[in-house]
């Protein structure tokens, strides 16, 4: 089993020394670890639950407390979590591939759907005074010709992205609990699986170091706002920490094409040992791509890194 790789994301120090005591769900995930890693680079003790179905271990340093078990069981949840006090809970636990959804949309309810309701649960029975309820953009807003703001309507293809709302409006109407929804980009960054189950760009990165061709479903003109996980990372750091409430999106604003993701990758990496095409999959959108000036307006949260520094930093990696 791989070690655990510090991450040297963000090494915010909190400036008011204030102590908190975090849970985050999918905390052994590709993003959760990253979540994990910046609360404890700060001085807050954290506390993972995970069932390891995508996450590893090995993601989390091995200081920290790993609840290993179901979010949609709630009995289990309940029995594991009991006595526990959290401050905060970020949770980030779901199943999350759009494609697969589609094929077993049953699951997506229960993980998501149930996974949410058992985490809110945990957080009120906790005494938590926050709630960091993680969403997706990408799959919710369907097809966005100019980039997705709070307002545009919610028209998700896929069962994925109509759970993932489900679970909003659950975070929104929990009584007395104070609740934030993000609602993130396509993320990428270190740590993300370069199996089927990564993005894009982790499987891409992994096509390479393993010299296969690259896979291209439909033309490689469907477009995504990619978003480097140090930044979604402050996202979550910036709604722990604030009072807002409400959703927010969480992305560039810049739409960046399949085939010009190959072309920035060629040019850090050399040439791909070719591409194979495939048909478009069922449930993907043409463009998908977040306009954020709300969190930027209100001081929650602005991205810094660009896309071409991004991957250097992924490859790098
Ligand atoms: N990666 C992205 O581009 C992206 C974009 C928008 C939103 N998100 C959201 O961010 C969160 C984390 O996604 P990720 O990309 O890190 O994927 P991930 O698969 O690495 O993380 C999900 C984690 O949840 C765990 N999990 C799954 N089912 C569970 C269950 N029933 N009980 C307990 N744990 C369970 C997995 O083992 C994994 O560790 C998800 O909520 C996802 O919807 C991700």
């Amino acid at each position: 089993m791989a070690l655990h790789a510090p991450s040297t994301l963000l090494s915010t120090v909190k400036g008011d020394n204030s102590q908190m005591r975090a849970l985050v769900t999918g905390g052994a995930g590709f993003f959760g670890s990253h979540i994990v890693d910046a609360l404890r680079a700060r001085g807050d003790d954290v506390v993972a639950l995970d069932d390891l179905s995508t996450g590893d271990r090995a993601n989390l340093d091995p200081g920290v407390p790993l609840i290993v078990t179901d979010i949609s069981d709630r009995e289990a949840v309940r029995d594991r979590l009991a006595g526990e006090r959290f401050d905060a809970v970020v949770h980030a636990a779901a199943k999350t591939k759009v494609v697969e959804s589609v094929a077993q949309p049953a699951l997506y309810h229960r993980v998501i759907v149930n996974g949410t309701s058992n985490a809110l649960d945990v957080a009120q029975l906790s005494g938590a005074t926050r709630f960091v309820n993680i969403s997706t953009g990408g799959a919710l807003y369907g097809e966005t010709p100019q980039c997705a703001t709070e307002e545009s309507p919610i028209e998700a293809p896929s069962p994925y992205g109509r759970y993932k709302a489900e679970a909003e409006r659950l975070a929104s109407s929990t009584p007395g609990l104070p609740a934030i929804t993000l609602r993130f980009a396509n993320i990428y960054g270190p740590r993300q699986r370069t199996d089927l189950e990564g993005g894009v760009i982790a499987i891409f990165a992994g096509a390479w170091k393993r010299g296969v061709p690259l896979m291209i479903y439909g033309d490689g003109s469907a477009e995504r706002d990619y978003l480097y996980v140090a930044d979604a990372v402050a996202a979550i750091l910036a709604a722990v920490d604030g009072g807002a409430t409400g959703s927010y999106n969480i992305g560039t604003g810049v739409a960046t094409s399949v085939n010009d993701l190959v072309a920035q990758l060629t040019a850090l990496l050399g040439p791909p040992k070719g591409v194979v095409r495939a048909a478009e999959r069922a449930g993907e959108l043409q463009r998908s791509c977040l306009d954020s000036s709300k969190a930027a307006r209100e001081r929650l949260w602005r991205f810094s890194v660009p896309l071409a520094e991004g991957l250097r930093r992924t490859v790098a990696a």
